[in-house]
Order: C-alpha cells, then sequence, then structure tokens
C-alpha cells in the first residue's frame, strides 16, 4: 500500500516516516523542500525513498502526486504551528485550511485511489480547562479555541466530516497536544525539548508556559498516525491522543532526577496554555490500539541520548 507524507520534512513527518519504515513500508515523501536536517537524524536510509518538493497549497499538486505515484493512503502533517498562524492568520489559513481541503479533493478527485486520509488535528481545538468541568473529556465536547490555529484545526475536522458524507472519503484526525523529542524546534512547546537540548549543552533555559500539558513522545504520536493509516474502517473519525497528563514543574523535577543541573539550568513562566490537556483516549484505544505510551523517563533519556551525540559530533545547537 503507497502511503503519501505530508511535511515530511519536519518533526512528527520524519518520525511517522521512521514508523513506517521499521514495518518495512516504503511511504513518498513531499514538503516544501527536501530540508534533510530532521531525516538524516531519525531516518538514516530515508534517501533512498521518492521525495516531492511543492506547496501543497497549490492547485493540482497533491493530485497529481497521487496519480504519478499511486498513492491510497495520505497521512497528512504539512501545517503552520501557533505562533505563525498568530502571525499571518490569513497565510495559516491558506495552508492548514486551504492546504487540507486540497488533500481532501485530491482524495475525492483520484478516482479508485486515495481511500484514506490520517491528518494532524490538535488539542488546540479544545479551549482552556475551565471550560470543561468533566474531565477527562472525550471527542464529543464543544470546542471553543482560542487560537487561529485552533480555529483552523476545528474547521479541518469539519472538512473531513463533510467529505465522508459528501464524497465518501475516509478520514482519521489526531488531536495531539505537546509533542517532545528529537527533530522537535518549532512552535511554543517545542521549549520542552529545547529545554532537554539546553541540559545538554550545559546552558540555561526558561520554558515559556507552566500548568499542566499532556507530554507525548513523538515515537507514540507517529505511531498513532501510521495505525490509523492502516486501518480500514469507514467514516470521518477524530481521536483525542493520552500521553501523560503532568506540570511543566513536574517535568522539570523528572529532568533533574536524570540530569540534577536541570534544577539549576531551567525555569518555567508560570503561565498556562489556553488549552486543555486531560483527555480520554478510549476511542483510539479502542479503534487501533494499544497505542504505546513510552514512560517519561525513557522518552527523556532517549532524546538527550540523541542530543549527546549529536554535541559529540558539534552538531547541537541551541534555537532560542
Ligand atoms: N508538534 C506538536 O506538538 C503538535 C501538536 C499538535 C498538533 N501538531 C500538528 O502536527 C502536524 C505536524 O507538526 P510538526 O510539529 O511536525 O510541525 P513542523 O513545523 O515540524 O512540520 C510541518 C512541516 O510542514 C511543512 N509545510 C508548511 N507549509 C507547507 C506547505 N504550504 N506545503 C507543503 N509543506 C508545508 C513544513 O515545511 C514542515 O516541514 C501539524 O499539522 C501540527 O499542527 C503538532
Amino acid at each position: 500500500m503507497r502511503i503519501l507524507v505530508t511535511g515530511a520534512a519536519g518533526f512528527i513527518g520524519a518520525w511517522v516516516v521512521r514508523q513506517l519504515m521499521a514495518r518495512g513500508l516504503e511511504p513518498v515523501l513531499t514538503d516544501l523542500k527536501r530540508d534533510s536536517s530532521r531525516l538524516n537524524l531519525l531516518v538514516p536510509d530515508w534517501e533512498r525513498l521518492p521525495f516531492v518538493e511543492g506547496d501543497i497549497t497549490g492547485p493540482g499538486f497533491v493530485e497529481q502526486v497521487c496519480r504519478e505515484h499511486d498513492i491510497r493512503r495520505i497521512i497528512h502533517l504539512a501545517a503552520w504551528q501557533i505562533p505563525s498562524c498568530r502571525a499571518d492568520p490569513i497565510g495559516g489559513a491558506l495552508v492548514n485550511v486551504v492546504g487540507t481541503l486540497r488533500i481532501f479533493e485530491a482524495a475525492k478527485c483520484v478516482t479508485n485511489g486515495v481511500d484514506r486520509i490520517v491528518y494532524a488535528s490538535s488539542a488546540a481545538v479544545f479551549g482552556p480547562p475551565d471550560l470543561y468541568p468533566d474531565r477527562p473529556v472525550a471527542e464529543n465536547v464543544i470546542l471553543s479555541p482560542q487560537t487561529h490555529y485552533g480555529a483552523y484545526k476545528v474547521c479541518n475536522e469539519l472538512t473531513a466530516r463533510a467529505y465522508w458524507y459528501e464524497s465518501g472519503v475516509s478520514s482519521a484526525g489526531l488531536r495531539a497536544h505537546t509533542v517532545y523529542g528529537l527533530g522537535r524546534d518549532v512552535g511554543v512547546t517545542a521549549d520542552i525539548t529545547t529545554a532537554l537540548k539546553a541540559l545538554v549543552l550545559g546552558k540555561p533555559f526558561r520554558i515559556r508556559f507552566g500548568g499542566l500539558i499532556d507530554l507525548q513522545y513523538a515515537k507514540d504520536v507517529a505511531e498513532a498516525f501510521v495505525r490509523c493509516a492502516l486501518t480500514d474502517a469507514p467514516g470521518a473519525f477524530v481521536y483525542n491522543i493520552r500521553g501523560h497528563p503532568i506540570t511543566v514543574g513536574e517535568i522539570l523535577k523528572e529532568m533533574a532526577m536524570i540530569v540534577p543541573q536541570a534544577e539549576t539550568l531551567l525555569s518555567f513562566e508560570d503561565k498556562p496554555l489556553p488549552i486543555l490537556a486531560e483527555f480520554d483516549d478510549s476511542a483510539l484505544q479502542k479503534d487501533v490500539g494499544p497505542i504505546p505510551v513510552t514512560p517519561i523517563r525513557e522518552g527523556f533519556e532517549e532524546t538527550l541520548e540523541f542530543f549527546r551525540r549529536l554535541h559529540s559530533e558539534g552538531r547541537l545547537t541551541l534555537p532560542l
């Protein structure tokens, strides 16, 4: 089965390619540019895969890739993150909303071709926790995002439903919260990964938020995308993902258990993200599970190990 990964040079994209190849699958990759920075780190033999450079918002681009490569499934990850959408809401809508429409439209137009799209929604579809007194929350609650990014993700979930009812295109949207791991460097919640990097470099770092988050390891999130792409259930599904609900203060304590210097090097702003962090993921676990949840200590140690290796090769830099 040929799978197309959009945003394949991005953080979650590279992890998804890694998980697909670990299964012996050979996906087709697409992104704006053939950027090797994350793929080289995570997928040593990625260069033998087809890589098509292009802008998903371009008319006909996704459809042409699907036809040329006989694509059956799409894992759609190309998007702008919260800060870019805030700085340029129209540009953000073009990529996140129109770009997603282009993916679904391509699936609709390629007859006997793409029969399933798995796309990245986000926990940002939810508003702040005080809007949800009954926690953890399942998928079917009122969505009240407070960011343009979250509003675009709600739109995408509704778009996916419309393509199921009007055109029979099956889909699954996954609502990740704070994903960490090697290759995470875009967006405010990248600060958790940057803090691990700072520890390896022995530099001080201040995380720009606090409060409760749901901490999710990239390997587990990538696995959820892959499982959803390989299933055949017809319909338009949307799933919460649950990792570890934990406060940023507790995360720093976990880091200090592994690297004691974390106590002096790391700090955080006591400003919670305006996004709920307590999710019921039983629908995802029932339909495609069990999805692994890597213990925090193990995920941090694995990430630190990657960073130490890069540091010893003189290749670790801190984006501040
Ligand atoms: N990282 C997280 O914690 C997190 C949490 C929730 C949801 N998500 C969602 O998961 C998806 C992947 O996130 P990520 O962290 O890998 O982001 P990322 O920024 O690392 O990767 C996104 C990729 O999309 C590509 N892209 C952007 N505009 C494009 C365009 N017009 N055409 C083609 N490609 C384009 C970029 O070049 C980049 O490689 C996104 O939809 C994001 O909103 C991420």
